[in-house]
């Protein structure tokens, strides 16, 4: 894993969070680790060496956020890596979900990255070094029915890293963002998932494929295990990519992506070109 680095890692009291978290500590790292409950997240990783922080931390508020970057500061010195990981599932049409349940959503997935990401960043700049990792997913990519918010909050950490990977370029800071397919976490249980808590009857294809993706719960494709180190792999690479996929099912979601908005830009040309002046 080369030499010794310190993490920041968001959400890491199960699924990814928690994989990244034991592999570094296995490892040597030294790892701020944050979480809503910082007895479950202790319990779970259930180390006492002085290379791991517990911290508790509500990532929608930027105070909490500004306190737990300087409290990682104080023990560790310096911060290499940032892992924005929290992040949950939302389902439901755009009609049943509540300006509450959806602004939650986005309070965690794309506000609680933006917090951390504008709280580390002066100590990423003044080290001229270190790299941000955030985690999205390939809803972000091509989203599926009944998840337009989730998908939504998910490329707004795609199109906010793709711009600060610029932004952050001149001080030799690093951006990745991972878009994973499924992975056999707690992503898919009540624990985590959020359904909309007023259903409208007639979304009959929403609650369709809401019921395809809740049965697949335990038997996802992708192995948390391997993502985590496939992440960690990423912060020793002179070149890490800009965005990385990870799982087949993400490999092929993508790629019909691609394919389609080739063939519909291509298609629809002759009016996209037909709007500019003439001279
Ligand atoms: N598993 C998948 O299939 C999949 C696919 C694509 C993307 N992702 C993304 O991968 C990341 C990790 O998810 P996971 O699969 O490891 O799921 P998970 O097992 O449910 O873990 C999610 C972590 O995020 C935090 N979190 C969950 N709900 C939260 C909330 N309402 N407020 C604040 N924090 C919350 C939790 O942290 P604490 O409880 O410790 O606070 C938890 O440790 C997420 O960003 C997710 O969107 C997962």
């Amino acid at each position: 894993m080369g030499k010794k680095k310190v993490w920041f890692i968001t959400g890491a009291s199960k699924g990814l969070g928690l994989s990244l978290v034991h592999q570094l500590l296995n490892a040597g790292q030294y790892v701020a680790a944050t979480s809503r409950n910082i007895g479950e997240l202790k319990k779970a990783v259930n180390n006492d060496s002085g290379k791991f922080l517990p911290l508790a931390v509500n990532l929608a508020e930027e105070k909490s956020v500004e306190n737990a970057i300087k409290t990682t500061i104080t023990k560790f010195e310096r911060i290499d890596v940032v892992i924005n990981n929290a992040g949950y599932g939302i389902g439901g049409s755009i009609e049943e979900l509540s300006d509450a349940e959806t602004r939650s959503s986005f309070d965690v997935n794309v506000f609680g990255t933006l917090n951390v990401i504008r709280k580390a960043s002066p100590y990423l700049r003044a080290q001229r070094a270190g790299h941000i990792i955030n985690i999205a997913s390939i809803a972000g990519i091509a989203g599926a029915t009944g998840w337009a918010v989730y998908a939504a909050a998910k490329s707004a950490v795609i199109a906010l890293s793709e711009v600060s990977a610029e932004d952050l370029k001149e001080f030799g800071i690093k951006v990745t963002v991972v878009a994973p397919g499924a992975f056999r976490t707690s992503f898919l249980t009540a624990d985590s998932l959020i359904l909309a808590a007023n259903p409208i009857a007639e979304y009959e294809e929403v609650r369709a494929t809401h019921g395809k993706y809740l049965k697949m719960d335990g038997q996802q494709i992708g192995d948390p295990e391997k993502a985590a180190a496939a992440m960690i792999s990423l912060a020793s690479m002179p070149n890490p990519p800009l965005h990385l996929l990870l799982g087949n099912d993400a490999f092929q979601r993508a790629n019909n992506k691609l394919e389609s908005l080739q063939k519909e830009f291509k298609d629809w040309r002759p009016i996209t070109i037909s709007t500019d002046f003439d001279n």
